[in-house]
C-alpha cells in the first residue's frame, strides 16, 4: 500500500484538488460533494496515507488508530457516510467491528456502508469474505489509489463495487482461445488472449491478470517456462497449464515450475472456470499461511536480534518489575554481580546495592517510574563483596505483557575516582596557594615588625645598661626587653612558616639531637606527664637545620603535654627507619608526593584528649588554636620546617584516644656526625677590646639607626648614619680614611644594600661590611655572602649581637686583607 500510494500520491493530490476533470480513470468524484468518512487502522502509516488520499478527494476524514476508541466515538454520534476499516487490529478487529455496526446496539449504523481493507486476504474469494463480514466491500492490499477512489465513489453512490477478475489465455489454437474467451466472459471475467509466448508475456506484464491460462505447447516458449517466468513469489496470480500430452510426469514438472493447476485436453470449459476459482481460493489460503510464516520468521529473527543485543551489550542490564524485583538480566550483570540468572530473578534490586545507598535507590527508581525514564547513581555490591559505582539509566518499557523498568548500570567507579582525585588535587593546590599567600603576607609584616623590634629591643637594652637593678624602672624595662624578645621569637616563627627562615643544613644524628634536648624538654612538659624515649640506634643521618629540628620536636612535645590537660599520661618520642609505600604516603598531611622508600621517622605520641576529624583538618593552619593561651603557630611552623627539609608529616588522632604525629625525613648519604656540643658563637666584647674609628650605619628606619648609633657610641665608636644608599656611598667616600666598618640594611630605596656594598668595595675593597636583613633564609645567606659581605645580622638583633659581630670582624686577623692604602685613589 505504502509503495503504490506513495508513487502516485503527488499526482493524485493535484488532480484531487482540481477535481475530477482530466482524471484518466474517469471515476473521480465531483469536487464539493463532501462526505464524512471514518477511517480505522492500527497502522499509523496506512491510516495517514488512506486519510490523506480521501482528503485530497475533498472528503472530511476522521482517522482512528484504535478501534475501541472509534467505536466509543461513533456511539451516539450521527453516522458517517462511510467507514473504512482495517481487518487486522489488536483488541476489536475488523470482523468484530463490522458485526457491532450491524447489531441492534448500533442501529443508526446498520446501513452505513463499510469498506474493509486487508493485506491478508489478497486474492481470496472477495465476495465470500465481504458477505461474511457484513461489509459492503472488501479491498485487498496492495491497491492503487485509483482502485480505492473507485470503491469509495461506488459505495457513496449506494452501489456495491466489485472486483472484476481478469483472465489471460495464451494458446496458439484459435478455436480454444475463442472458446475460453466466451466461457470466462459469461462468468463475469475480463478476458484477454494471446497466441504466442512472447505476446502472452508482454500482455501479462501489462495487465497483471488474476488468472493465467497457458497451453503447454506454444510455438515459441514452452508453456511451463512462460508460467514460471511470469509468476512472482507472493503474488496472487493463479497459473493454469493446459496440455494434450498424456505423460503423467508432466503434471509434476508443471506444478514444480509454479503452476497452480493442470488440465488435460480435451476438457469441459466450465470445468476450467471451476478449476481456476478453486485454485484462487487455495492460493489465498496459501498466501495467508505464507504471510503468517514470514511474519513468524520476522518475529523470530527480531527476537533473536534483541536477545543477542541484550546479551552482548557490554553494560549490566536488569529489568525490574514495579516492586523492584528482577525479571530479566544480561550476562554482564550476572558476571558483575556474581550471580546466575535463576538466582537473580525475583531478587530485589535493593538487595544488590550497599545498604547506605538504599534510600537513594528507592527515590531514584520511584522517580523513573513516575517520569517514564531517569538517571541516578548507586553503589552495587557483588556477591563476593566487591562494589562498584553504578550510573543507572532507567526507562519504563513494555515487557511480557506489562510495564517494567529497563535499567542499565554503567560502572563509573574509575571515572568517579578520577574526579575525586582531581578535586583532591585542586583542593590541595588551593590550600597550598592559601598557605603561600599567607606566607607572603606574614613575611611582609614580619619584615616591618622586625625593624620596630630592633628599636624596642635596642632601647630596652640601653636603658638596662644605664639602670642599676635596684632602680624602680629596672623591672619594667626588663619586662619590655623580655616581651620584645618573645615578639622576636614569634616573628621568627612566622618567618619559619613562610619559608624565609635562616636555615643551615648539615648532617644531623636525630637520636643525639633528641637526647641532648632532654634537659630542655623535661622541665617544659606537664609534671604529671611521663616523657619516654625510644630512640632506635644506628639510624642514618638526615640533612637538616638542627635548630629547626629542635623547634619541631619542641612544638610537638609541647602540644602533647598540653593535650594531657594536667592529667596523668604519657608522651613518647620515638625514632625509627621506616619503609613507606605510596599508599601510606598518600595519607600524609605534607609530602603525599614523596617517593616510596625509607624515611627517618620522628614520632611523638601522647595519651591525651585527641581530636575529631574536623579539628585534625585545621591544625596546620596558621593561627588555628583551641587553646586559651595558644597562638596556633606551633604546627604551622612545624609544617614550614618539614617542607623546607623535603620531608613529610602524618597526623593521626581520635577523640579520647590520644594523638600521634610522625615527621618523615629523607635519610642522607652523609655519615652520622660525631656527637658533641656545637661550638658556641663568640659572645660579648672582652675587656681588652678598645673600639675606635667610625662606623657608617645605613638604614631606612630611624629607630634602627638610633639604636645602632647608641650601641656603637656607647663603646667608643664614632657613628655616621644615613637613610639611603646614595647618601651612604657619598658619606663613605668623604670619610673613608676613618671608616672601620659599614652596617647596611639590605632593602632600601634607590640603591639596595648589595649595590651599596659593591660601590664602597670599589672605593675600598678591604672595608668590613655587615649586611642586615629582616628576611632570613639559606638562599638569602648564600646570596649575601657571595655578594661579598663579611657578616650578616638578622633583624631584630640586640646590642650584644651587633657588638660581638663587629668585635669578631675587627679583631679577626684571618679576616679580610686590608689594602686600604693601595686602594686610595
Ligand atoms: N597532640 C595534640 N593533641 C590534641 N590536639 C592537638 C595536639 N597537637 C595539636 N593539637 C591541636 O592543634 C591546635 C594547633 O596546634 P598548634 O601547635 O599549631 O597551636 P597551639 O598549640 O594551639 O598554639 P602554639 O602556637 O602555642 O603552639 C591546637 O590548638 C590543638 O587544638
Ligand atoms: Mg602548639
Amino acid at each position: 500500500l505504502q509503495a503504490s500510494i506513495g508513487d502516485t500520491c503527488p499526482r493524485l493530490r493535484l488532480s484531487g484538488v482540481r477535481g475530477a476533470a482530466g482524471d484518466p480513470s474517469g471515476v473521480g468524484i465531483v469536487s464539493g460533494e463532501q462526505s464524512r468518512i471514518v477511517v480505522v487502522n492500527d497502522d499509523a502509516t496506512q491510516l495517514r496515507l488512506v486519510s490523506a488520499l480521501l482528503e485530497t478527494e475533498g472528503h472530511q476524514v476522521t482517522p482512528y488508530l484504535d478501534s475501541e476508541e472509534a467505536l466509543r466515538a461513533l456511539q451516539g454520534a450521527p453516522p458517517p457516510e462511510l467507514v473504512v476499516l482495517d481487518l487486522h487490529m489488536p483488541g476489536i478487529d475488523g470482523w468484530r467491528f463490522c458485526r457491532l455496526l450491524r447489531s441492534p446496539d448500533y442501529e443508526a449504523y446498520n446501513r452505513t456502508p463499510v469498506l474493509v481493507v486487508s493485506a491478508t486476504f489478497t486474492g481470496t474469494d472477495v465476495e465470500a469474505v465481504t458477505a461474511e463480514l457484513g461489509a459492503n466491500a472488501f479491498l485487498p492490499v496492495p491497491f492503487s489509489p485509483e482502485t480505492l477512489r473507485r470503491y469509495v465513489t461506488e459505495l457513496l453512490a449506494g452501489r456495491r463495487p466489485s472486483a472484476t477478475l481478469s483472465v489471460l489465455v495464451v494458446d496458439d489454437e484459435r478455436a480454444i482461445r475463442e472458446l475460453l474467451r466466451r466461457v470466462f466472459s459469461s462468468h463475469g471475467y475480463r478476458v484477454e488472449v494471446a497466441s504466442t509466448g512472447v505476446e502472452g508475456r508482454s500482455l501479462a506484464r501489462r495487465m497483471r491478470p488474476d488468472i493465467l491460462v497457458v497451453d503447454h505447447h506454444l510455438p515459441d516458449i514452452p508453456g511451463d517456462s512462460l508460467l514460471s517466468s511470469l509468476k512472482r513469489p507472493g503474488e496472487a496470480m493463479v497459473g493454469i497449464l493446459m496440455t494434450g500430452d498424456s505423460d503423467p510426469g508432466l503434471a509434476l514438472t508443471a506444478l514444480r515450475k509454479g503452476a497452480d493447476a493442470y488440465v488435460r485436453k480435451p476438457f469441459d470449459p466450465s470445468y476450467l472456470v471451476d478449476v481456476a476459482q478453486k485454485a484462487r481460493r487455495e492460493r489465498s489460503l496459501l498466501r495467508v499461511e505464507e504471510i503468517l510464516e514470514s511474519r513468524t520468521r520476522e518475529l523470530r529473527s527480531s527476537e533473536s536480534r534483541y536477545r543477542s543485543l541484550f546479551a552482548t551489550i557490554p553494560e549490566p542490564i536488569l529489568v525490574l518489575d514495579e516492586s523492584g524485583r528482577i525479571l530479566q538480566s544480561n550476562q554482564v550483570a550476572e558476571r558483575l554481580l556474581g550471580l546466575k540468572a535463576p538466582d537473580l530473578f525475583g531478587t530485589r534490586f535493593r538487595s544488590l546495592v550497599s545498604p547506605a545507598r538504599v534510600p537513594d535507590l528507592e527515590r531514584g527508581l520511584g522517580q523513573c517510574w513516575a517520569d517514564g525514564s531517569g538517571e541516578f547513581e548507586t553503589t552495587l555490591v557483588a556477591r563476593d563483596g566487591t562494589s562498584w559505582e553504578g550510573e543507572v539509566t532507567a526507562r519504563v518499557v513494555d515487557f511480557q505483557g506489562g510495564k517494567a523498568l529497563l535499567t542499565v548500570s554503567r560502572d563509573v567507579t574509575e571515572r568517579r575516582q578520577a574526579e575525586r582525585e582531581r578535586e583532591r588535587l585542586a583542593a590541595r593546590a588551593q590550600h597550598a596557594q592559601k598557605l603561600e599567600s599567607l606566607g607572603v603576607l606574614a613575611g611582609g609584616i614580619a619584615h616591618d615588625f622586625n625593624n620596630l623590634l630592633v628599636g624596642i629591643l635596642g632601647n630596652a637594652s640601653f636603658a638596662l645598661m644605664d639602670l642599676t637593678e635596684d632602680h624602680p624602672a629596672w623591672e619594667s624595662v626588663k619586662q619590655v626587653e623580655v616581651a620584645a624578645r618573645r615578639a622576636a621569637e614569634l616573628t621568627s616563627q612566622i618567618l619559619t612558616y613562610s619559608g624565609r627562615a635562616q636555615v643551615s643544613m648539615r648532617p644531623v644524628d636525630i637520636a643525639t639531637l633528641i637526647r641532648e634536648m632532654g634537659q630542655l624538654l623535661e622541665p617544659a612538659v606537664s609534671r604529671k606527664a611521663l616523657l619516654r624515649y625510644e630512640l632506635a640506634p644506628g639510624l642514618p643521618a638526615v640533612l637538616a637545620d638542627p635548630g629547626q629540628l629542635r623547634q619541631v620536636v619542641m612544638n610537638l612535645v609541647m602540644n602533647a603535654s598540653d593535650a594531657l590537660e594536667g592529667e596523668r599520661g604519657s608522651i613518647e618520642v620515638r625514632t625509627s627507619l621506616s619503609a613507606l609505600d605510596s599508599e601510606r604516603l598518600r595519607a600524609a598531611v605534607v609530602g603525599q608526593d614523596l617517593p616510596e622508600g625509607h624515611y627517618v621517622v620522628v614520632q611523638v605520641t601522647d595519651t591525651g584528649g585527641g581530636m575529631d576529624a574536623e579539628t585534625l583538618r585545621k591544625i596546620f593552619d596558621p593561627f588555628f588554636t583551641t587553646k586559651f593561651t595558644g597562638r596556633g603557630l606551633g604546627l604551622a611552623a612545624v609544617m614550614g620546617i618539614v617542607r623546607s627539609h623535603g620531608g613529610g608529616i602524618m597526623a593521626e588522632s581520635e577523640p579520647g584516644r590520644g594523638s600521634s604525629f610522625s615527621i618523615l625525613l629523607p635519610p642522607s648519604s652523609h655519615p652520622v656526625p660525631h656527637a658533641g656540643p656545637e661550638a658556641p658563637a663568640p659572645l660579648s666584647a672582652d675587656g681588652v677590646w678598645k673600639p675606635s674609628g667610625t662606623v657608617l650605619v645605613v638604614d631606612e628606619e630611624a629607630a634602627v639607626r638610633s639604636v645602632a648609633r647608641a650601641t656603637l657610641e656607647r663603646v667608643g665608636f664614632r657613628v655616621l648614619e644615613c637613610e639611603d644608599g646614595r647618601e651612604a656611598v657619598r658619606l663613605f667616600q668623604l670619610h673613608r680614611l676613618e671608616m672601620v666598618a659599614v652596617l647596611v640594611d639590605l632593602s632600601m630605596p634607590e640603591l639596595s644594600g648589595e649595590e651599596v656594598l659593591l660601590s664602597i668595595r670599589s672605593v675600598d675593597p678591604g672595608i668590613r661590611v655587615i649586611l642586615s636583613s629582616g628576611f632570613r633564609g639559606d638562599e638569602m645567606e648564600e646570596r649575601l655572602m657571595q655578594g661579598g659581605a663579611d657578616a650578616l645580622l638578622w633583624k631584630p638583633y640586640g646590642s650584644e649581637e651587633l657588638l660581638s659581630t663587629l668585635h669578631r670582624l675587627i679583631t679577626s686577623r684571618q679576616g679580610r686583607d686590608r689594602t686600604r692604602e693601595g686602594s686610595v685613589a
